[in-house]
C-alpha cells in the first residue's frame, strides 16, 4: 500500500476532496460517513445551505473519490437522515441512485432507530387524517460495496463474536443518539460505528471517514484494532478528535481501576478523589491514570500498545 502510510492513523484537517485525491487507489476497506445534510446546521466552518443540485453535485464527487479509494469488495456505509417534514426530500433515494449509477453495488439499508419521539411537537393535524405528519425517529445507513460482494480476508483476523453477528445482522438497530456532543451538533454514537466496523471489516483493515467531525469513526477503529483515516474541514473538530484518541490510547494502555464492588471507576471520580478505595491500596496517593494524565507532556502516543 505505497503512499498510504502518510494517511494512516492520522487526523487530517482539510477539505475532503482535496485530501482524498491524494489517497492511493484501492487502499481503504471500509468508508463510514455522515455528510453534512444541507439542512442549515450550524457547523464550525461549513456552509450547510447549498442549492440542492449543487449539493448533490458535490456529494457525487465525494462518492466518486470514495469508490476509487476502496479496495475491490470494500464497503461504504453512508448514514443519512430523512430530511425535515415540511421541506421533505428523498435525499437517501438520490444518494442511492448516484452511487448505483457509478457502479457501486447496493447491499442493504440498515434502519437506525433512535426513538426520539419523546421530544416531538410536530403532529400536523392532531388526531385527524386531514394532514398528519410522520415524524422521523430513525436514520438510514445505506451500505454499498465496490466490484464484489466479498471482501478478501488476506490472512487478517476475524473478531466478531457469534452473539454480535446474530444481533448485528438484524438490520433494525435501536441505538439512542449520542448524548455527549463535545461541541458538535451531530456526532455519531460509538455503538453505531462499533457495529459497522465489527460487521464489515477484519482486524487491521483501514477505515475512512471523510466528514469525520469529532472523530467517532477514528476512535472506534482504534479501539477495535483497525486503522483509521479521519478528515474534517474544521480545526476545532479535529482537535476534539485528537483529544478523544489520546484518551482512548491512555485508557487502553492503563485501563480504569475496578472498585471493590467490581464496578469500573469513572474518570471523573479519579480526579475528584470521591471513590472509596480498598484499604490496602490507600497508600497510592493518586491512581495511575490521573498521574499519567498530569504528566501528559512526557507521554508519547506512539509508545501505546497497537498504536
Ligand atoms: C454530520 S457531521 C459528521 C459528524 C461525525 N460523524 C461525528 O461523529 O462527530 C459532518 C461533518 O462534515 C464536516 N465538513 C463539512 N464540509 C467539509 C469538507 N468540505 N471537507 C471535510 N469535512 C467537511 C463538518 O465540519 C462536520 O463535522
Amino acid at each position: 500500500m505505497k503512499g498510504l502510510e502518510i494517511f494512516i492513523d492520522r487526523i487530517i484537517c482539510g477539505d475532503c476532496l482535496e485530501v482524498m485525491q491524494h489517497i492511493p487507489d484501492n487502499t481503504v476497506h471500509l468508508a463510514i460517513t455522515s455528510p453534512p445534510y444541507n439542512l442549515g446546521i450550524n457547523y464550525d466552518v461549513h456552509n450547510d445551505v447549498l442549492a440542492y443540485e449543487q449539493y448533490l453535485d458535490w456529494m457525487n464527487k465525494v462518492w466518486l473519490e470514495t469508490k476509487r479509494v476502496l479496495v475491490p469488495g470494500g464497503r461504504f456505509a453512508l448514514n443519512i437522515a430523512p430530511t425535515s417534514i415540511k421541506a421533505f426530500r428523498p435525499i437517501h433515494h438520490d444518494f442511492a441512485n448516484q452511487l448505483r449509477e457509478m457502479g457501486m453495488i447496493m447491499r442493504t439499508e440498515i434502519i437506525w432507530y433512535k426513538q426520539t419521539m419523546r421530544r416531538r411537537t410536530a403532529w400536523g393535524s392532531w388526531k385527524s387524517p386531514a394532514n398528519p405528519h410522520i415524524v422521523p425517529s430513525w436514520e438510514y445507513v445505506l451500505v454499498f460495496c465496490k466490484d464484489s460482494w466479498a471482501l478478501d480476508r488476506n490472512g487478517a483476523e476475524t473478531d466478531i463474536t457469534s452473539d454480535e453477528f446474530k444481533r448485528f445482522s438484524d438490520g433494525f438497530w435501536y441505538i439512542p443518539p449520542e448524548s455527549q456532543r463535545r461541541g458538535h451538533p451531530t456526532p455519531f454514537p460509538e455503538e453505531l460505528i462499533y457495529r459497522l466496523i465489527k460487521f464489515y471489516t477484519f482486524k487491521g483493515n483501514v477505515v475512512l471517514d471523510m466528514f469525520g467531525g469529532t472523530g467517532t469513526v477514528a476512535v472506534v477503529a482504534y479501539k477495535t484494532g483497525r486503522r483509521y483515516i479521519h478528515v474534517d474541514i474544521s480545526t476545532k473538530y479535529c482537535q476534539i478528535a485528537e483529544q478523544r484518541l489520546e484518551t482512548a490510547r491512555l485508557l487502553q494502555e492503563f485501563p480504569l481501576p475496578v472498585s471493590r464492588t467490581g464496578k469500573k471507576i469513572k474518570v471523573s471520580e479519579l480526579f475528584s478523589g470521591e471513590t472509596q478505595r480498598p484499604r490496602r491500596k490507600r497508600r497510592a496517593k493518586q491512581p495511575a491514570v490521573a498521574r499519567l494524565l498530569e504528566k501528559k507532556e512526557s507521554y508519547k502516543p506512539s509508545e501505546a500498545k497497537d498504536a
